[in-house]
């Protein structure tokens, strides 16, 4: 089992691939070793020295503990959805947020085909939730015959156990490299209750994800 810090999300250190690895071991043992290190998951963010601007980086985001969002979507009568940290409002007037899908995962490949995205903001106790959304994939298990939901706008699936929800339709797709930013145009909301708490990434970071980056 490899430790907390070698599993989390963002998967930043990737592009290192073995190299990075090796220096890893160098750096933390000060001599060389022979094997070859944890599988390529794609997930190792590992601060290589104490001034790895990748390493550091990361535990600048980990520690800011934005909210995390599931990202929810249909095409086609294929529904699909998935937990994301990479989410953010992007401008006031008009309401503009941007969505970042990795292009391994299935609702990526179904948001290909479809015009809107709605986003769900989680309460804290939601960790069941976020598990099924983050660390299963739809490649292999309909997620939606797990969970309580019902058709919202544009058909959409909006999940009953979210504190509050938007949807948005996809004006513009970005390639970021392995993630795909989506901008969405907000069309429809449900705010939250104001004594809601939301659910953060430092309770989600130990989950495995369901699809590797
Ligand atoms: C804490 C955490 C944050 C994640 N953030 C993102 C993200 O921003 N974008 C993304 O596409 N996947 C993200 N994932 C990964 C997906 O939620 C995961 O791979 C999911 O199983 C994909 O499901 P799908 O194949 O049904 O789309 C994250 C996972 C975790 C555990």
């Amino acid at each position: 089992m490899w430790p907390r810090w070698c599993r989390t999300w963002p998967p930043t250190c990737r592009s290192d691939g073995l190299g990075g690895w090796l220096s890893v071991c160098l750096g933390r043992l000060g001599e060389p070793r022979d094997e070859p290190g944890p599988p390529d998951t794609g997930r190792c963010c590992v601060p290589r020295t104490i001034h790895d601007t990748n390493g550091a980086f990361d535990l600048v985001v980990a520690g800011a503990d934005a909210p995390v969002w599931i990202v929810t979507t249909v095409a086609e009568g294929r529904r699909a959805g998935c937990l994301i940290g990479f989410g953010g409002q992007v401008s006031i007037e008009p309401r503009r947020f941007l969505v970042n899908l990795s292009k391994r995962n299935r609702t990526y490949e179904v948001a290909g085909e479809a015009h809107y995205l709605a986003v769900h903001v989680l309460p804290e106790e939601s960790g069941a939730l976020a598990q099924l959304f983050g660390s299963e994939t739809g490649f292999e298990l309909d997620k939606f015959e797990h969970c309580e939901w019902h058709a919202g706008p544009h058909g959409l699936p909006i999940l009953a156990a979210a504190a509050g929800w938007f949807v948005g339709e996809i004006m513009e797709r970005h390639d970021f490299g392995d993630h795909v930013g989506m901008v969405l145009d907000i069309t429809d909301a449900r705010a939250p209750h104001p004594d809601i708490s939301p659910l953060r990434y430092s309770a989600v970071a130990d989950l495995t994800p369901g699809r590797p980056a």
